[in-house]
């Protein structure tokens, strides 16, 4: 069997489209929608994922502003940006690009935010609001866009068992919580698997949609996937390649080409959630823009 291809080009490219029309709606009523990104120090990955999050913020209409720090910046002039931003009508949404430098309190600084410009949902209150299933929550815009993805190719999550393979705090735990849900994209039934599972293979093989975000190529084998479970592979990893121009190929958590030959649905990396993150982000940001107007704000 041949899986059939979820794109998240394609759907994040019609979201995008349904979201220029939304901005230009705001824009006409007096709201242009503010992103502002921070990145504190060097990684080039880093880099290129604010400076892709900013151009794709600028393509939907949305004000963007990008604050850049360098690898030397301390606690206090990071947390003196957020509480400028925080203070700032042109700004609704505040993403601080993550890993911050490791002398930095990555939990002090997402604490700063606020929670109603906290377009990533990484605040403690919107993981609580979250977790306590408020529907109109900020949520985490990876676990976010998977939801979105799995609807639109026509896989409703509710009443499956959703496997999540990884615990981390910008994707698995979130994308359990979204699933659990008492909500259109969520009422699934969720198990969240990680590096101390026992027999991963035996749980994943029991998934009829299965979410890999482990950050390890290869993680996932035929072997270990049901015949026709949809597969979303969330990685993205560098391996090296010295046939690629670059000297590298970036690949997900899943083996593709072995998987897809027994799995009905899979994302491809690139392609597949990438693209669907950033225009989550920018439909948290619409979304933060709205509120704040109905809030006065
Ligand atoms: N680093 C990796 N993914 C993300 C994300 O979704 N948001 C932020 N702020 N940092 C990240």
């Amino acid at each position: 069997m041949s899986a059939k291809i979820i794109s998240g080009k394609d759907i994040a490219r019609t979201i995008r489209d349904e979201l220029n029309e939304q901005v230009a709606e705001l824009a006409s009523e007096g709201l242009v929608p503010g992103l502002a990104t921070v990145l504190a120090g060097d990684d080039p990955a880093s880099r290129l994922y604010v400076g892709m999050k900013n151009r794709a913020a600028a393509e939907a209409g949305i004000h963007s502003r990008q604050v850049t720090l360098s690898a030397s910046t301390t606690e206090v002039e990071l947390l003196g940006v957020i509480a400028e931003l925080n203070a700032d009508p042109a700004i609704h949404g505040i993403l601080v690009q993550l890993p911050l430098p490791r002398r930095i309190d990555e939990s002090r600084v997402l604490l700063a935010i606020d929670p109603d410009k906290d377009v990533d949902g990484f605040h403690p209150i919107n993981v609580g609001r979250l977790a306590t299933g408020d529907l109109d929550v900020l949520a985490p815009c990876t676990p976010r866009g998977v939801i979105e993805m799995l609807l639109r190719s026509g896989v409703d999550p509710s009443g499956k068992h959703v496997v999540v393979v990884g615990r981390s705090n910008i994707v698995g735990k979130p994308m359990a919580l979204l699933l659990l849900r008492r909500a259109h994209g969520g009422n699934a039934t969720v198990s969240v698997a990680h590096s101390r599972t026992a027999d991963l293979g035996a749980l994943t093989r029991t998934a009829d949609v299965l979410i890999v975000a482990v950050g390890w190529p290869n993680t996932i084998t035929r072997d270990m996937v049901k015949p026709g479970v949809t597969v979303i592979d969330v990685g993205t990893n560098r391996v090296d390649d010295p046939t690629c121009e670059r000297g590298y190929r970036v690949v997900g958590d899943v083996d593709f080409e072995g998987v897809s030959e027994v799995a009905g649905a899979i994302t491809p990396v690139p392609g597949g959630v990438g693209p669907m993150t950033i225009a989550m982000l920018l439909a948290n940001t619409v979304e933060a823009a709205i509120r704040l107007r109905a809030a006065g704000r």
